[in-house]
């Protein structure tokens, strides 16, 4: 393995408008598999450890600014003024360096090209420095270049690039592109950034005159052709942003194939780069893993289920489930129809079942609440079994309250856990409960009142109803069949 180069600043241009997005989200904000365009540009950035990262800002400053700061908080923020043009951008963004840094390589990249990764980066700043070029491009040879800069040669040798717009019929037939992504020798940037004009067909400062005035000063300026093209795609609108991000998670998916995950569908399954599976887990249809979500070896996620940082112990299954911020431990069950809400905490062995929602509660060990609730601010031991139906109601209105059930704890359907309110071990509700005072250890709580059936209330009160005729005929059929038995039993006696 060579030795990764470190260059000196990587700047990161990130002032345009991006109006073709149709946005009142600056065009750098928009997500992508989780992450801003301008969050992917960043931490290709810092993986290959530049001593200085700069972010150069203009369009919504403000809220793109903070969104930097917060992704990365050792982003320099560099202002870009009036002057429009890539390299005016780039002379902003040098100022924002201390003297020291202007020595060395200079990276550029933009904030829009969210694929490039930090292994081409890499690559270009190695071929750069090995050649001892004053300036290496990124290019890449395209089917229809129509609106890039194109790369001028004569023979091997780079000589500029031309704009689109600034290109003449012949120009305009080079098929080999500027990928907007360089690496500089920072002396010959300044320089020759002081000789770029805006004479040019859209008034602007461009970066891409550096090329030229670098080979006429005599220095060596090279191209790195990058042979995956999504690498340098950016997105300009939101086809483009769609297509980056179904590339993506085209590439996320399969490497999670090629790492012992067996996706059944990966069309509908998408899977962030952030999150982590092991080996022999498995990913049915309709799956969405978002975020720092973690799948342990054995389980099986879905179908039709979304997580996001939720983490999934060893041989635990979910399927068509709503989840953020939970754990699910080894050997568990959570579903179908369950949402779990952040501070869910599963133990092992233990099942959260159809149409339950849960909310900060921790479940012990091999407990089970396997269908039809709510559990919220709650903490239940180990061994206990929660009826059907069961609720804790947790809110009164102002504040939330908590509920403490113990171990090997039976509660019966339908019991309404009036909170602040506490279980004992081996406690046992009857059925519709609603326990409003601690339960002692081994004690069944029964707060149902007595029964009482009115009879024929029916008919007299709501006469000629069809709940009235069923219980007539239901009456004359019960005294027929009586009379029957009785007749029978006379017969067989006389
Ligand atoms: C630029 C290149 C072109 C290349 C293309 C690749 C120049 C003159 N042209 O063209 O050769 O093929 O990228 O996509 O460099 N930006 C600023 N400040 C500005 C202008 C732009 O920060 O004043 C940023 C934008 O936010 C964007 C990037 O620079 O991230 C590229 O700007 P854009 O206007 O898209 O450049 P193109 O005209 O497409
Ligand atoms: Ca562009």
């Amino acid at each position: 393995m060579r030795t990764p180069v470190r260059p000196t600043a990587v700047i990161v241009l990130a002032a345009g408008a991006g109006t073709r997005m149709k946005s009142s989200l600056p065009k750098i904000l928009h997500p992508l598999a989780g992450t801003s365009l301008i969050g992917h540009a960043l931490n290709t950035a810092r993986a290959i450890e530049p001593d200085h990262l700069v972010a150069v800002v203009r369009h919504e400053r403000e809220e793109v600014a903070r969104h930097i700061s917060e992704h990365d908080a050792d982003v320099v923020l560099a202002d870009q003024d009036d002057i429009p043009g890539t390299g005016r951008a780039v002379e902003c963004g040098l100022a924002a360096l201390p003297e020291e840094a202007l020595a060395g390589t200079v990276v550029v990249t933009y904030g829009d090209v969210p694929l490039l990764t930090p292994a081409l980066l890499s690559d270009l700043v190695f071929e750069h420095e090995g050649k001892g070029s004053a300036v290496t491009v990124l290019s890449a040879e395209v089917q229809d270049p129509t609106g890039y800069g194109r790369v001028l040669r004569q023979g091997d040798e780079v000589v500029g690039i031309v704009e689109h717009k600034d290109a003449d019929e012949s120009q305009r037939a080079v098929r080999e592109i500027n990928s907007g992504i360089y690496a500089f020798d920072a002396a010959v940037l300044t320089r020759a950034l002081q000789q770029v004009s805006t004479e040019n067909a859209q008034g602007e400062k461009y970066l891409t005159d550096v090329l030229a005035i670098a080979h006429r000063e005599g220095g060596r300026v090279s191209a790195v052709v990058a042979e995956d093209r999504w690498q340098v795609e950016g997105a300009n609108d939101r086809v483009q942003l769609q297509a980056l991000g179904v590339e993506l998670n085209r590439r996320v998916v399969e490497a999670a194939m090629r790492a012992g995950t067996t996706v059944v569908d990966p069309a509908s399954t998408w899977i962030e780069p952030t999150v982590t599976l092991e080996q022999d887990t498995t990913i049915l249809p309709g799956t969405q893993l978002h975020g720092a979500t973690h799948v342990a070896a054995g389980a099986a996620i879905g179908p039709d289920t979304t997580l996001t940082d939720v983490t999934v112990g060893q041989g635990a299954k979910v399927i068509r489930t709503h989840g953020a911020g939970a754990v699910i431990g080894a050997g568990s069950s959570v579903g179908p129809f369950t949402y779990l809400r952040p501070g869910t905490v599963l133990g092992e062995a233990g099942k959260i079942g159809a149409f339950y929602e849960t909310k900060n509660v921790r479940i012990g060990d091999r407990s089970k609440l396997s269908h039809l609730g709510y559990a919220g601010d709650a903490e239940i031991g180990e061994d206990s079994n929660i009826g059907c139906g069961n609720i804790t109601a947790n809110y009164d209105g102002v504040d939330k309250h908590r509920t403490v059930i113990g171990d090997h704890v039976r509660t019966s359907s339908n019991t309404v856990f009036v909170a602040p309110v506490e279980l004992g071990d081996g406690a046992y509700t009857g059925a519709g409960a609603v326990v409003r005072q601690d339960v002692p250890h081994g004690a069944l709580a029964i707060t149902a009142a007595q029964q009482r059936n009115l009879e024929g209330w029916v008919e007299r009160r709501r006469p000629g109803s069809e709940a009235a005729q069923a219980a007539e005929r239901a009456a004359r059929a019960s005294a027929e069949q009586s009379e029957n038995t009785e007749g029978a039993g006379e017969h067989r006696n006389g």
